[in-house]
C-alpha cells in the first residue's frame, strides 16, 4: 500500500509511539485523525503538525477507546472531515498491572472496538472501501514476561486475534488487511520512572530487570518508520517485530 493520499486514524495518538505514527503517516503523505483520550495535548499537536504539514491534512478527535458511543464517534468526525477512511492504528494501550482490569479493557477491549468498528464502516461487505487495521502489541506479545503477566496477556491477546482476522475468509470478506506489530523497549511516558508502581508486586522487580536485560530501549520515531514499512509491505495476518531501533522484522510463528 502507497501511504501517500491515504486517511489514517491513530488511537493513542497525542504521545509517545502514536505520536510518532502521526508523523511519520503526514511525513509520507497521508493526512491523519489523532484519537485521544488527552484533549489538551492531543489539540495542541493537531496544531504544530497542521503547521507543518498543513492544516487540512490533520485533526483531533476526542477518543476514549473504553467508550464505544465515543469511539463510534471518532470514526465518524475522521470519516466525515476527510471523506473516507483507508488505515486504522489501533495503538492506545495502557501498561499498569495493578488495574488489570482497566488495563484489559483498553489494550483488548479497545482494541476489538476499534477493529470492529473498522469492519463495519469500511468493510467491502457493508459497502465500504476496505482498508488496513495495524495494531500495537509489543514483543511482550509472543514472549512470557513474569513481571507483567496481565499486560503481556492483553498483548499476546492481540496477537491472536490479529492472526486470526487475517485468515483469507475475513480478509476476501471485508477486504481489511489487519497486522500487528511489536515495538520493544521504546522511550515514552509509559513506564513510570519507579516502575514498582505498574507491577502486581513490588516484589516482581527483579523478574522485570531480567525482562528487559536484553532490550536497548528506542526511539518512538523508529517505531513510527516501522508502521510505514508494515503498511507497505505486510501481508493480512502478518505478525512484525520493532525493536532496538532495527528495521521492522516479520515474527513467524510454528504452523500447528
Ligand atoms: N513504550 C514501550 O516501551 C512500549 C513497548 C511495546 C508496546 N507499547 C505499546 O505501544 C502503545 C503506545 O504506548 P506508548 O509507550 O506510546 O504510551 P504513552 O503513554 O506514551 O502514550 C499513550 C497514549 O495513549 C493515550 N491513551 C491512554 N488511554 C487511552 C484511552 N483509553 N483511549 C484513547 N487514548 C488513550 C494517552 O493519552 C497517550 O497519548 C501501547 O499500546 C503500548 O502498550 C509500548
Amino acid at each position: 500500500m502507497d501511504v501517500k493520499g491515504k486517511v489514517a486514524m491513530v488511537t493513542g495518538g497525542a504521545a509517545g509511539i502514536g505520536r510518532a505514527y502521526c508523523e511519520e503517516l503526514l511525513k509520507n503523505g497521508a493526512k491523519v485523525s489523532i484519537c485521544d483520550i488527552n484533549e489538551d495535548v492531543g489539540v495542541k499537536l493537531a496544531d504544530l503538525l497542521g503547521a507543518k504539514f498543513g492544516n487540512t491534512k490533520v485533526i483531533f478527535c476526542p477518543c476514549d477507546v473504553t467508550d464505544y458511543p465515543q469511539f463510534q464517534d471518532a470514526f465518524r468526525k475522521t470519516i466525515a472531515a476527510f471523506g473516507g477512511l483507508d488505515i486504522v492504528v489501533n495503538n492506545a494501550g495502557v501498561f499498569n498491572d495493578r488495574f488489570w482490569e482497566f488495563e484489559v479493557d483498553v489494550n483488548l477491549n479497545g482494541v476489538i472496538r476499534g477493529t470492529l468498528l473498522a469492519m463495519q464502516l469500511m468493510g467491502k461487505d457493508k459497502g465500504g472501501r476496505g482498508g488496513t487495521v495495524v495494531v500495537t502489541s509489543s514483543t511482550m506479545g509472543y514472549k512470557p514476561c513474569p513481571s507483567m503477566p496481565i499486560y503481556t496477556a492483553t498483548k499476546h491477546a492481540l496477537i491472536g486475534f490479529i492472526r486470526s482476522f487475517g485468515d483469507p475468509y475475513h480478509t476476501n470478506l471485508t477486504g481489511i488487511r489487519v497486522i500487528a506489530l511489536c515495538p520493544g523497549m521504546t522511550l515514552t511516558d509509559a513506564i513510570p520512572e519507579d516502575v514498582k508502581l505498574a507491577l502486581l508486586s513490588p516484589n516482581f522487580i527483579h523478574l522485570w530487570d531480567k525482562d528487559v536485560a536484553s532490550q536497548a530501549p528506542q526511539a518512538a520515531q523508529s517505531v513510527g518508520r516501522a508502521l510505514i514499512h508494515v503498511l507497505q509491505k505486510a501481508q493480512s495476518g502478518s505478525v512484525w517485530v520493532a525493536e532496538n531501533n532495527k528495521s521492522a522484522k516479520e515474527v513467524k510463528f510454528p504452523n500447528f
